[in-house]
Formats: structure tokens, C-alpha cells, sequence
């Protein structure tokens, strides 16, 4: 049975202080996971120590990094690599999220190496792939995901791949307020795992969890996480209020 995963990714926002004080009303919520049910709480750098002594006593709940560096370690200012990140009791590192490929022109390349030294420390990566809005319009979507999965992903050895988790994030829907049908997140992830499948076996392509991002949100959550391949959600804005992330959490089947 593959994990369902409900992730929280704060983004840029929140102080030290606002972060202490979400993470306590999430746990204090009386939230009762069911065994392969996690909870992860993806918060900014300088946060994630904090994040994980509230964390770390609570079974289920488990801390992300934004990112990694693509580098092991050394001259690279302003950097935070795989073992620094392993070092402070980090579980889950989203790599490849859109916002980075776009702001900080990551390839598909760079994310294989984040990948690889993630792995390589104990961390397990949640890998962003999906379109932007042109490719939607243009019903190449497909092509684009296979080809984000191919370039990132396939260098990996089927054993390797069972410490991943795919998010997809159709672009055109995140922060938006335009979220995608479950129709629509239901066909891309059945197609991912398809591709998976294709290239690790079955049984490999039915273990990865795969996540919806993209304006998820308490009234759309039940809908989107009721369809077969989709296992959870990557959260942005939804995440920062406690009420909201822990309503999208009990809408886990
Ligand atoms: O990583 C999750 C994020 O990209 C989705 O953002 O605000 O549309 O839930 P949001």
C-alpha cells in the first residue's frame, strides 16, 4: 500500500515566530493518522530545527526542505546541501518545484544531481513535475511531464526510485485559484504512473506516491484525492492556515 501524503510547502512566507505558532495549532488539532498517512511540513531554511523539535515527537508528521544544492558541498555561497539538510533531522526535500525551474532556471539535468545527492544523504525527494498553461492549451502535457520524468528520474535504479515521491503541479493552476479537474489530475497522474510502469514494472509504478498541487484547497480536496492515482497533495497557500491544511488532511481516503 503506497503512503498518502499530505504536504504543506510554506513558500517564502511567515515569520519564525507565525511558523512556530501554525505548526502548533496543526498538531494540536487532534489530526489521528491512519497507518501510511503522513503529514509533511515543508517550511524556509532557517526554520527547519525549530520545525523539527516541534515535529519529531508526533508519528506521521515529518519535515521538508524547499530545496537542495546540486553540489555535495564547498564554495557555493548561499547554498544548503544534502547533508546539512540531513544534518538538522530534514525527511522530504522538494526539488524540481516550478517557482525554482522558472525563477532560478533549474534543468532537468540540475534536479537529477539534487536528486542523486539527496538519496545519497537519507532524504527522500519529492520531485515537482507539470505544465505550463500553453502546453495545456496545446494537449502536449503528456509529452512535457514524460520528458521532465526521463531527464530527472530514469537514471534511477528501480530501488532507488522507492524513496520518491512525484508532485505533479500543473503550472497554470498554482496560486492561482484555478485548480484542475480531478478529471484532469486523475488522467496525469494515471499517466505518470503509466510511464513509470513502463519503465520500472508494476509493482514499482504502483508503490510511488504520487501528489496533486495546484490551488488545492478544503472544498476541492475530497474530489481530487478520491481519484485512484492520486495520493495526497503538495499545499501552498492552503497550508499556511492551520484550519485549511488540517481539513485538506482529513479529506485523505
Ligand atoms: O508546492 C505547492 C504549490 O505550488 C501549490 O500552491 O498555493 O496553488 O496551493 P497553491
Amino acid at each position: 500500500m503506497r503512503k498518502k501524503i499530505v504536504a504543506g510547502n510554506w513558500k517564502m512566507n511567515l515569520t519564525l515566530a507565525q511558523g512556530e505558532q501554525l505548526i502548533n495549532d496543526i498538531l494540536q488539532a487532534g489530526l489521528k493518522l491512519q497507518d501510511g498517512q503522513e503529514v509533511v511540513v515543508a517550511t524556509p531554511f532557517p526554520y527547519l530545527l525549530k520545525a523539527k523539535s516541534l515535529l519529531k515527537n508526533n508519528p506521521g508528521f515529518y519535515l521538508a526542505a524547499q530545496n537542495v544544492a546540486s553540489e555535495k558541498s564547498g564554495a557555493y555561497t548561499g547554498e544548503v546541501s544534502a547533508e546539512m539538510l540531513k544534518s538538522v533531522g530534514v525527511d522530504y526535500v522538494i526539488i524540481g518545484h516550478s517557482e525554482r525551474r522558472e525563477y532560478f532556471l533549474e534543468s532537468n539535468a540540475a534536479l537529477a544531481k539534487k536528486i542523486d545527492l539527496s538519496l545519497a544523504n537519507g532524504l527522500k525527494p519529492i520531485f515537482c513535475c507539470g505544465e505550463p498553461l500553453e502546453i495545456r492549451k496545446a494537449e502536449t502535457q503528456n509529452d512535457y511531464v514524460a520528458k521532465q520524468l526521463e531527464e530527472s528520474l530514469y537514471h534511477l535504479s528501480a530501488e532507488q526510485l522507492k524513496d520518491v515521491v512525484i508532485a505533479y503541479e500543473p503550472i497554470w493552476a498554482i496560486g492561482t485559484g484555478l485548480t484542475a479537474s480531478a478529471g484532469q489530475a486523475q488522467d496525469m497522474h494515471a499517466f505518470i504512473r503509466s510511464q513509470i510502469a513502463a519503465k520500472y514494472g508494476r509493482e514499482a509504478a504502483l508503490h510511488v506516491s504520487i501528489l496533486y498541487g495546484g490551488s488545492a484547497k478544503p472544498s476541492n480536496a475530497e474530489e481530487l484525492f478520491a481519484s485512484p492515482d492520486v495520493d495526497g497533495g503538495l499545499i501552498g497557500g492552503a497550508s499556511l492556515v492551520a484550519a485549511d491544511f488540517v481539513a485538506i488532511i482529513q479529506k485523505l481516503a
